[in-house]
């Protein structure tokens, strides 16, 4: 059987017939730029051509390519049209759903000029959407693809740009030459797979592996008992991964079943079965919660509350007051929020290889530095011995912080087989057990007083983190709004479910989704306009700098009266509002040493698609005065200088002031000692041989004010001041299917400093994207007699795609961050966490109907409208 790929012929032996074409070109040919992700069809990360027609090699069998021209990402070369076009308008960030998309849209560019003449008219938004229906990018990178591939249809990428493009990394990314994880292959690899529970709580009695020589390593916690359905048991290693499947299927384990509980109503119940039985188990319970878990008692399945108020005493007497009088200006609801599955492209990977007392991991992670940490404290080895790569990291978004067991099941593995050991989670492991935002339920009474100010707030809210404690949602409600009463409890109702992880800005969006919608709801009780109110309610100038920019939007000016338009078709504008804390890692370096004439950088964090890269090049290039290509980046690696986790909103204003500081010490170095002389271009002096070698390790500079915890926490602490964003979103809403379409988003920020334009606008867009997805289509769903996740693919676990995007503009607000060293903060939280409540807001702005449960679903919106007890 003969396959012609990128113009080379390869003969495949018949037994490769039924093989998916995925394998054949990763494997077999290397050729890695092409990504498997869903494995069904459904996200397009694997499109090649053949003969020139887009294909998913994830559903198409060798045979079906023989005799075929294939063209993979690597076969277009970088200098098609398209690509260029891409790396002009970033329209990427992680990048691993890059290659589909570029393959997919270069063979679209090629015919629409093929019919419309080489300079035509840009296609309509609706035709690219159409074109790539079947591509999905979690970041949310739809914007810009929007905007690269418009252009590469009128021929304005025929020829190299002028600039290079604003991603350092844009062109390895665009042409399949980034290598993940997911990538790595090593000599005499293993794959390995994790042996996982099929019940929702047992004990383990027995793991029997038939086959004597599979390697095999246990994965229980010490108590021996799982606890939900996925819950890592073993893990098998084998030569290839359809062995080690196999020897994973054959693998018996005998369980001891314990009652389960599957229901967060049910484990309310006092007599609901017990996930945890001991205090022991409860204190092995995993976090939801970035930070510590606040202390809290325990009653059955229910901790907590772990309560932070401001005189709440005063607050619920002044809500049980306005109740009995029956006061109009009393808003008491309860909403709920769907469990939201992280799902970033790039499923969790780990490759590990023991070389003597050394240990290598290649791994998918927000944080190689905690990647050494907990892999020297399991394996008992000093730092210096454990080495570790993130080269590029297809996207996280929280669910890669924490170490986890694919990082354990490889490490342990490749001991055992003395082999190095790749294992990657799949898809379904991906939407199962690889982290999750929790889901809610909120109980929120908010009271104005006879001015219409701020007179008290109660929010309880119960967290469904699964077996997880560390729900942390209410308590955000601390931050905003001033210093008016308020009694705030959070609760972790913990079930037989897989536990949640931090996930963009944690507890944020179901907080703004109750407390933003009640405001709104307020403000139309009072007869107010709701940014008006807002920016009453909110002495923060930042802030209130937003409210004034949202207020003079025509689209807030010109939009209907809620509640006012009939017909099928009805628009609306709703906004909301939130802030963050500002997080900063203290101890960040970066080194910079001049290498054949040219600067590298380097640190310990990583870069998943944030950008952190082009910052730090950025920064060097400005303060040096170097042109792109005397400066290189290398991050994602140990053995250098420590880099904050990619978490948390702290990497570039953790990073990006320690490489101006590194800068004008090399700046100092190459001028004044002895490499040249003052007064040269640095350029210049870099070409000199002294300037070799020369190094220079820049620290983050205090902030003026210190800051706001005077210890680090994990490397971390808060700094002064919140970010903030505001949300104006227009809606359409179709009342006779329930459907509802965000039509455009307008996402005020105010972070301070914004370092890079292009691509700090792209994480703001991809947050909107993401908030969208949590407000209309992102919902786990669980089997209820079983505990068996159902949403496990993504044809029924649905983020949005490029046709669900919205036009969206960015706004920066950049004062008030003079005390900030480097003036700017992170913004890749903030930007997502009033989203929802936007959508929220504008859907009752257009019908009517408050929407009070996420998501907002067709049939949810339908009995709304009709009245219907939902
Ligand atoms: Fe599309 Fe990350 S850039 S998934």
């Amino acid at each position: 059987m003969d396959v012609k790929v990128n113009g080379s012929s390869h003969m495949l032996d018949d037994a490769a017939k039924d093989q998916p074409a995925v394998g054949l070109l990763r494997d077999t040919l290397g050729l890695t730029g092409t990504k498997l992700v869903c494995g069904a069809g459904v996200c397009g990360a694997c499109t090649v051509q053949v003969d020139g027609t887009p294909m998913v090699s994830c559903l198409l069998p060798c045979a079906a390519v023989a005799g075929r021209a294939v063209t993979t990402v690597e076969g277009l070369g970088g200098s098609h049209p398209v690509q260029r076009a891409f790396a002009a308008h970033d329209a990427l960030q992680c990048g691993y759903c890059t290659p589909g998309f570029v393959v997919a849209a270069a063979a679209f560019v090629d015919r629409w000029r093929v019919e419309h003449g080489e300079n035509a008219e840009p296609p309509a938004r609706a035709v690219i959407a159409d074109a790539l229906a079947g591509h999905l990018c979690r970041c949310g990178a739809y914007g810009s693809i929007y905007a690269a591939v418009a252009a590469a249809c009128t021929g304005a990428h025929d020829e190299d740009g002028q600039t290079g493009p604003p991603r350092v990394e844009a062109m390895a990314k665009i042409t399949g030459s980034a290598r993940y994880t997911t990538d790595v292959r090593l000599d005499g690899q293993l794959d390995g797979v994790i042996v996982r529970s099929t019940k929702a709580h047992a004990v383990v009695r027995a793991v029997t592996v038939p086959d004597a020589g599979t390697t095999t390593v246990d994965l229980l916690p010490d108590d021996r008992t799982v606890r939900y359905v996925g819950r890592p048991i073993a893990a098998v290693a084998a030569p290839t991964l359809a062995a080690a499947r196999e020897a994973a299927a054959k693998v018996v384990v005998e369980y001891q079943e314990l009652p389960a509980v599957l229901d967060a109503a049910v484990a309310r119940r006092p007599d609901g079965p017990l996930v945890y039985g001991s205090r022991a188990a409860r204190r092995a319970a995993p976090a939801s919660a970035e930070g510590l878990v606040m202390p809290a008692r325990w009653h059955g399945n229910v901790r907590g509350p772990s309560a932070m108020g401001w005189r709440g005493g005063t607050a619920a007497r002044r809500i049980e007051q306005a109740r009995r009088r029956g006061d109009e200006r009393l808003v008491s609801a309860r909403y709920t929020t769907a469990v939201q599955v992280h799902t970033p492209l790039e499923p969790h990977a780990c490759v590990a290889r023991w070389s003597g007392p050394d240990l290598h991991i290649w791994v998918s992670s927000q944080a190689v530095g905690m990647v050494v940490e907990a892999a020297s404290a399991r394996w008992k080895l000093p730092p210096e011995r454990v080495h570790v790569v993130a080269e590029h990291v297809g996207g996280g978004f929280g669910a890669k912080v924490k170490p986890t067991v694919e990082l354990v099941a490889a490490v342990e593995l490749a001991r055992a087989a003395g082999a190095p050991v790749r294992v990657v989670l799949d898809r379904a492991e991906e939407l199962t057990d690889a982290g999750n935002r929790p889901g809610t339920e909120v109980e929120l009474n908010l009271l104005a007083d006879d001015d219409g100010r701020l007179a008290a707030l109660t929010m309880d809210v119960y967290g469904d983190g699964g077996v997880s404690t560390g729900s942390s949602v209410a308590a955000l409600a601390r931050l905003i709004y001033g210093n008016a009463p308020r009694r705030l409890r959070d609760f972790d109702v913990v079930t037989n479910l897989p536990p949640g992880t931090p996930f963009r800005g944690p507890g944020g969006p179901p907080m703004a989704w109750a407390l933003e919608q009640a405001i709104d709801e307020l403000a139309q009780r009072l007869g107010d306009d709701p940014i008006a109110l807002r920016r009453r309610w909110d002495g923060n100038a930042k802030r209130r700098a937003l409210y004034d920019w949202a207020a003079a939007l025509p689209v807030w000016a010109q939009r209907p009266p809620p509640g006012s338009q009939t017909g099928r078709f009805r628009r609306g504008v709703g906004v909301a509002a939130a802030n963050w804390l500002y997080l900063v890692d203290p101890g960040t370096e970066v080194e910079l040493t001049v290498e054949d004439g040219v600067v590298v950088a380097r640190t310990g964090t990583q870069d998943m698609g944030t950008g952190i890269r082009s910052v730090i090049s950025g920064v060097v290039r400005a303060d040096l005065g170097l042109p792109p290509d005397r400066v290189r980046v290398e991050v994602g690696r140990t053995g250098t200088v420590h880099g904050p986790a990619s978490g948390g909103s702290r990497t570039t204003t953790s990073v990006a002031p320690a490489a101006r500081d590194a800068a004008r010490r090399l700046r100092a170095a190459l001028t004044s000692g002895g490499t040249g002389g003052a007064g040269g271009s640095i350029v210049g002096l870099l070409d000199g041989s002294a300037a070799d070698g020369v190094r220079a390790v820049g620290r983050r500079p205090r902030d003026r004010r210190g800051y706001f915890t005077p210890f680090s926490m994990g490397g971390v602490r808060i700094g002064r001041g919140f970010s903030g964003a505001v949300h104006v979103t227009e809606v359409e809403v179709d009342t006779r299917l329930g459907r509802i379409r965000a039509t455009r988003v307008w996402g005020g920020i105010a972070a301070g400093h914004i370092y890079s334009e292009r691509l700090a606008r792209s994480q703001c867009e991809g947050s909107i994207v993401q908030g969208i997805g949590f407000a209309l289509y992102e919902q786990r769903h669980v089997d209820p007699a079983t505990g068996i996740v159902l949403t496990d693919n993504l044809e029924d676990y649905r983020i949005p795609g490029i046709g669900d995007t919205p036009e969206i503009e960015i706004h920066f607000h950049r004062d008030g961050w003079d005390h900030v060293t480097g003036g700017g903060v992170g913004l890749g939280e903030v930007a997502t966490l009033s989203v929802a409540a936007s959508v929220g807001n504008a859907v009752h702005a257009a019908t009517g109907w408050r929407p009070l449960d996420l998501p907002i679903r067709p049939d949810r919106l339908l009995a709304g409208l009709a009245g219907v007890a939902r």
